[in-house]
Parts: C-alpha cells; structure tokens; sequence
C-alpha cells in the first residue's frame, strides 16, 4: 500500500479547496489536493444548467488573491466564471490529483498525525497520507436530496434530479413539471418555459422573491444600517417591481429575506425572469404534491395532472459525514458547520472545514484565508519551539 506524507491534505477541487490551496501556497506550504471527480470545479463544469448566471455581483464572488477586472460583468455567466477559475489554477500552478476519493479520515492520537484513506477511481488502487492538517472542502451539494413519493416509478414520463438538467431543447412542447422553489428550481423553470415546454412548478413554503439587482444594490449598505431597515428597503423595491406575490402562489414569510438568511440561513429566491412568467401565466405555480396514481400527479389543492417529465429540483446535501469521524462538535447532523460564523472553520488537532457555512463564495474564499493563516501560524510556532 502507498503511504505518502505530506503537510496538509485537501479534500475536494472545488473553488473551496482551490481556494485554500493557493492561499497555502502564498504561504508556501506543501499540500495536495484530492478529487474524486475527473476535472476540478465538477460543481460548475457538470453538474449545473447552461443558463447560469452567479446570482451575486462578482465582487462577492471572488476568490483570494485574485480580483476580478473591471471589465467584467456585473453577473458572471458559468462559462466565465469557469473560465475564471481555470485561469486561478493556472496562476497559481494548483495540481490537484484528480480521480482520488477520500473513504476516511481519522487522527491517530500516538503520532498526532492524521492518516487519509483513499482510492484511485481509475486503478482501483487503496493508498494513505499521512498529514500534519486535514481541510476538507468537500462543498454543501455532494449528495442528492430526492424526496419519497410512493410509486414515482409507476409514472411513465422521465424523472430526474435538477443536477442532470442541461437545457430544455429536448422538452419542447412538453408538459413538464419542476418540484422545488429554490434558485435552480425557478431558474429550471423559466428555462423550460423559454424552451416551449409547458412548465409548472411546486411552490410548497412560504418564499421571498427578490431582483438581484436589487439584492446587490442592498447588500453592501450592511456595513452601515441595521438587517431591518434594509429588509424594508428591499421589500419596499421588490414591491415596486413584483407586486403582491401571494396572488400569484407565492406568499412571502413574515420575517424580512434578509433577516431570514443571517438568523436561519434561509436564502430569498433570486428572480432572474421566471416570476414575470409566473404573472402572465406562462409558468403554472401548484401547491405540494402529494401522491403519485398510475399516470397522475396529485396536488394537495385536489388538482391531478399528468407529465411527460419531472425535474426534481429538490437540492443537494453534504457528505462529509460519511467518511469524517470524530468531528461531530464541528460539522453538524447536515453535514453543515455547527460552530457560529464566523469561528466555524477550526476544529481540533489540525481539522479544518472550508466552504461549508452557507456562505456561498464569499463565505468560501473568507474561509480559505484564515485557514492558510492559521496553519502557517502554527507552522511557525511549531518551528520556533523546535529551536528553542
Ligand atoms: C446551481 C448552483 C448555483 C450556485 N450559484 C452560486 C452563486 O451564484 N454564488 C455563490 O456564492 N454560491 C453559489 N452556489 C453555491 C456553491 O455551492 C458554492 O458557491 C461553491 O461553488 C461551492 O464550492 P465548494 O468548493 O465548497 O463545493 P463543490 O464545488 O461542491 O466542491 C466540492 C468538491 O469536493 C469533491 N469531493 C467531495 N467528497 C469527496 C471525497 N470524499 N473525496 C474526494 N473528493 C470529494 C467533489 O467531487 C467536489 O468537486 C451555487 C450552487 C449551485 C448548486
Ligand atoms: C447532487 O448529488 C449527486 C450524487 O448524489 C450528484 O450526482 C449531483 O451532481 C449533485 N448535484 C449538485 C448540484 O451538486
Ligand atoms: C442542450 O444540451 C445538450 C446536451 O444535453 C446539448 O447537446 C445541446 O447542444 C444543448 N442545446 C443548446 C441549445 O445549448
């Protein structure tokens, strides 16, 4: 068996782990980076639509060390922002070993050392590192969230998670249904009804919707007002713009969005086009489905209809739990961060977690940062006792 040994371990080449590594490189710290899908950043060359846009202003939405340039625009598109990352890899010569999956990690209190199982996808090879710090950066969508409808396999039409969705030229003229109100989910939906498919959507919570412009316009006035005024203000201008959703299915919950996202980490729907479809009609908003008969969706409003195809748009979870043991203090039931923002990177004898506060890219590159700091801070303390 291959034992190599090496001073911090990363798992996972999303933007996290990338992120991390090159600010550990600023530091000049030897690290790996461990993958186990075939390219890095696989959240954005494969598993998301062709029509996305960053929600956020790119300056929100950058990594460390590497500003974006005033050319370019406001919203990235994925392709750009792929684009941006690979220029990241490339500047700061980032060589993760890709096709490697991590199966477990644990510490072994004798040598203090953290010792990493993992497998090489393409030989079927078992290997360890053995490692002073483990940052895993494994993301917060790892893991499909499929809900359990009886008999979903009686239905005729296609049924696939909103991962596997690309565009809707094969659903032309189709009637398709998105289960799921988050950001993919309307997106998904706009881009059908875009497409000529006859598009409905399960709208089950309470939700906000929200311009992105206006989000953008709001956000960077946290420094200076209160969470309430600003909630105000944006629901001021989303009203402006939208008008009373709940006409439409879609009621807004009492507490503001923004409040909602800093105390329960609960985002507002970022509307890039699909509630104007919603209002003309286009896209058809139906209340939580609940059940499946032969050919028929049931609704709880008592309305069943039938599909040619479902997207489930129903989310993704962490996974991190599955081969990460002994760190329930620091990763929660979720997968997620447990420790308050913004001291829920560090955990104990070397543990790090980046990119997983639902903080988004912002939150992420925060993260890699003071984690290469706190290495190399302790890096050098090491070394300064050894001289002593
Ligand atoms: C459709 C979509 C749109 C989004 N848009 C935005 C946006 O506009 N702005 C924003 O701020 N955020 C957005 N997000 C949130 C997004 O998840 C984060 O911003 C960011 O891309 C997450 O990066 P990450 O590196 O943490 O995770 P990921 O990109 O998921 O990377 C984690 C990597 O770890 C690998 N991995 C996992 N387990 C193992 C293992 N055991 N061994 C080896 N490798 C492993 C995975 O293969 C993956 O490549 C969006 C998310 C989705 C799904
Ligand atoms: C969700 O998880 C599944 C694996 O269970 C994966 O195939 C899919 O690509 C993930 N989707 C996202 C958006 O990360
Ligand atoms: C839609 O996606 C398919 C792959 O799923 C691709 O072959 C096709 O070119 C895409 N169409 C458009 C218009 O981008």
């Amino acid at each position: 068996m291959e034992k190599e040994k090496i001073e911090v371990v990363i798992v996972g080449a999303g933007i996290a782990g990338l992120a991390t590594a090159a600010c550990l490189t600023m530091h000049a710290i030897p690290h790996v980076i461990l993958e186990r899908e075939d390219c890095i950043a696989s959240l954005w060359h494969k598993r998301s639509y062709d029509r996305l846009h960053l929600h956020l202003a790119k300056n929100f939405c950058q990594l460390p060390h590497f500003p974006h340039p005033p050319s370019t625009q406001t919203f990235m598109s994925k392709n750009h922002f792929i684009n941006y990352i690979d220029n990241y890899v490339d500047h700061f010569k980032l060589q993760p070993r890709l096709r490697c999956e991590v199966e477990s990690a644990s510490f072994d209190e004798e040598d203090e050392k953290w010792r990493v199982a993992v497998q090489d996808l393409e030989t079927g090879e078992i290997g360890e590192y053995v490692a002073s710090f483990v940052v895993f950066a494994t993301g917060e969508n790892d893991q499909m969230v499929v809900p359990e409808f009886q008999d979903m396999e009686t239905l005729p039409g296609e049924v696939i998670h909103s991962s596997s969705y690309r565009n809707g030229s094969k659903y032309k003229g189709k009637d398709v249904l998105v289960v799921g109100c988050g950001n993919s989910g309307m997106e998904i939906a706009l881009d059908l009804s875009d497409s000529g498919a006859k598009t409905s959507i399960v709208v089950r919570n309470k939700l906000h919707v929200v311009s992105r412009e206006f989000l953008s316009w709001v956000m960077p006035l946290r420094k200076f007002l209160p969470i309430y005024i600003l909630d105000v203000l944006l629901l001021f201008l989303c009203y402006l713009k939208y008008g009373d959703t709940s006409k439409y299915g879609i009621q807004r919950p009492k507490q503001g969005p923004l409040h909602l996202k800093e105390t329960a980490e609960i985002y507002p729907v970022i509307d890039v086009g699909t509630y104007q479809k919603i209002k003309s009609g286009d896209i058809e908003v139906l209340p939580s489905l609940v059940s499946i008969k032969g050919n028929n969706v049931v609704f709880n409003n008592g309305i069943s209809r039938q599909f040619d195809a479902i997207i489930l748009a129903t989310g993704n979870k962490s996974s991190v739990k599955e081969w990460l043991k002994g760190a329930d203090y620091l990763i929660g039931e979720d997968g997620m961060s447990k420790q308050k923002y913004p001291n829920h990177w560090k955990g104990r004898h070397g543990l790090y977690c980046a990119g997983l506060a639902r903080k988004g890219i912002y939150g992420l590159a925060d993260d890699a940062l003071s984690i290469a700091d706190d290495i190399s801070d302790l890096l050098k303390s090491h070394d300064a006792k050894k001289l002593n």
